[in-house]
């Protein structure tokens, strides 16, 4: 079996077509407001991106860049501005941010209903009770790349693999939205290899090369390869071996062009969707 090949590059430039086409019947124009504090390099490219994307959406996008020396207080009272701003309907800090800041508390800062990428404890419960919510774009981008390859979730069995806030914890509340049996694997997990084996759908987010092998994957399951990890000779490899694994899956996300675009599309949706709430 050579699996099917989904591409994100695809269903991201077509929902961001979607987005803008939307906007464009708006009577105001969605602002997202992108906060880069300091000059890591790979930050500053995505927050490019983001930028540049949510311009060409319509939308009215700035980024401001702070200096790495930047205190918590001065991020803080940055922040409070942009929430009693009425033009700036999005609010997305860039992480990770220096280690003198304290993430969670900058998160916690942000107004729930421009918090675009869905990090706000508020927004966390809500999406953990099953309620609307803004919703963290990677795994909304891993939903819509399913929905779109028209993988059949009800009753499925999907693992997890990753439990972080921006990945794998919403990634589970989704996939149990859609009335899947969801198993959490991490770190720790004892035979990932089984676990692997058992499910129908693996979303890969540990954030470790090849990690996932191809006899790992039960024939004709579903693999969405959420990492992009940057191997010593520059090169992208995901969490899962592709070359391996596209001998028995059914569908697969490749490393670039599957999830990542995906992340980015969505951004712009929530931005609009944040807009649209709030007026
Ligand atoms: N750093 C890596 N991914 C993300 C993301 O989705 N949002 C933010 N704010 N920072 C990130």
């Amino acid at each position: 079996m050579t699996a099917r090949i989904i591409d994100g590059k695809l269903v991201a430039q077509a929902l961001r077509a979607r987005v803008a086409e939307h906007v464009a019947t708006l009577p105001f124009r969605p602002g997202l407001v992108v906060v880069l504090v300091g000059d890591d390099p790979a930050s500053t490219v995505y927050v490019k991106s983001k930028d540049r994307a949510a311009a060409a959406a319509g939308i009215a996008a700035r980024t401001i860049r702070l200096p790495a020396e930047t205190t918590e207080e001065a991020l803080i009272t940055q922040i409070a501005r942009l929430n009693a701003d009425p033009a700036v309907d999005g609010i997305l800090v860039q992480l990770p941010l220096p280690s003198h800041i304290a993430s969670q508390t900058i998160v916690e800062t942000i107004d729930p209903q421009k918090d675009v990428d869905g990090f706000h404890p508020l927004n966390v419960g809500r999406l953990a009770m099953g309620q609307p919510a803004l919703v963290p774009c990677t795994p909304a981008g891993v939903m819509k790349l399913l929905a779109d390859a028209h993988i059949e979730l009800e009753g499925t069995r999907a693992l997890v693999l990753g439990r972080s806030t921006i990945v794998g914890r919403p990634m589970a509340s989704l996939l149990l939205g859609a009335n899947v049996t969801v198993t959490m694997a991490h770190s720790r997990t004892r035979d990932l290899a089984a676990e692997c084996r058992r499910a129908d759908v693996i979303v890969a987010a540990a954030g470790r090369p090849r990690l996932v092998r191809g006899d790992w994957i039960a024939p004709g399951a579903t693999v969405i390869d959420v990492g992009i990890n940057r191997l010593n000779d520059g090169s992208l490899a995901g969490d899962v071996a592709f070359d391996e694994a596209i001998g028995h899956a059914g569908a697969i996300t490749p490393v670039p062009g599957g999830v990542g675009p995906m992340t980015i599309a969505c951004l712009l949706e929530n931005t609009v969707t944040a807009a649209l709430h709030r007026r």
